[in-house]
């Protein structure tokens, strides 16, 4: 009687066990799938940095409607097509790459400084392509005016 009680007590200790592994399997697994795919997506999101010797770099240009201007008309030339006519990284060229151009109204580019962003527009980076040769430097502040203005809206 005591014998069957032990190995009773083995059995149900083992099912116990195998039980509670599997639901902690069948939990990592999908909490992995979930995790890693938030991960990509935000490895995606943050993985530009823009060295912080480049936050120091100070916008020359006092906001003005001028620069404002100025700065529009150059997104519309040169930046529209990836980053959208509004900014949202919604442009018709941007949809087929695998990093999706920039939005211009999440807080993840508004907190950054105007240096980083000068600095990010003048280098480049897989298909954002650089801008320092096509675009003076006055032009780029320009449009770092124009990209904080459009960071205002909704
Ligand atoms: C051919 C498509 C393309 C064009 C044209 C383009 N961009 Fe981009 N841009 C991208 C892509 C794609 C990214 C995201 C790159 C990454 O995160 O690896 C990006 C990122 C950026 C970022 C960095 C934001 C961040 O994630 O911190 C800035 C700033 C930017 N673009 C500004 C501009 C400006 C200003 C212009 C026009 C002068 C422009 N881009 C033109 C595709 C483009």
């Amino acid at each position: 009687m005591k014998k069957c009680n032990f190995y009773t007590l083995l059995l149900f200790c083992a099912a116990g066990v195998i039980v509670f592994s599997s639901s902690i399997n069948y939990q990592s697994v999908s909490y992995k799938q979930v995790d890693s795919k938030f991960l990509q997506d935000t490895i995606k999101k943050e993985a530009w940095l823009a060295p912080a010797s480049a936050d120091s770099l100070k916008n020359p240009l006092a906001v003005s409607q001028e620069y404002i201007s100025k700065g529009e008309e150059l997104y519309n030339m040169y930046c529209f097509s990836c980053h959208g006519d509004t900014g949202y990284g919604d442009g018709p060229a941007g949809g087929s790459m695998g990093i999706r151009p920039a939005n211009f109204h999440d807080q993840r580019v508004i907190k950054q400084k105007d240096g980083a962003l000068f600095w990010k527009l003048t280098n480049g980076k897989g298909n954002m392509p650089p801008f320092k040769e096509a675009l003076t430097e006055e032009q780029r502040w320009q449009l770092i005016v124009f990209l904080r203005e459009l960071g205002k809206t909704e």
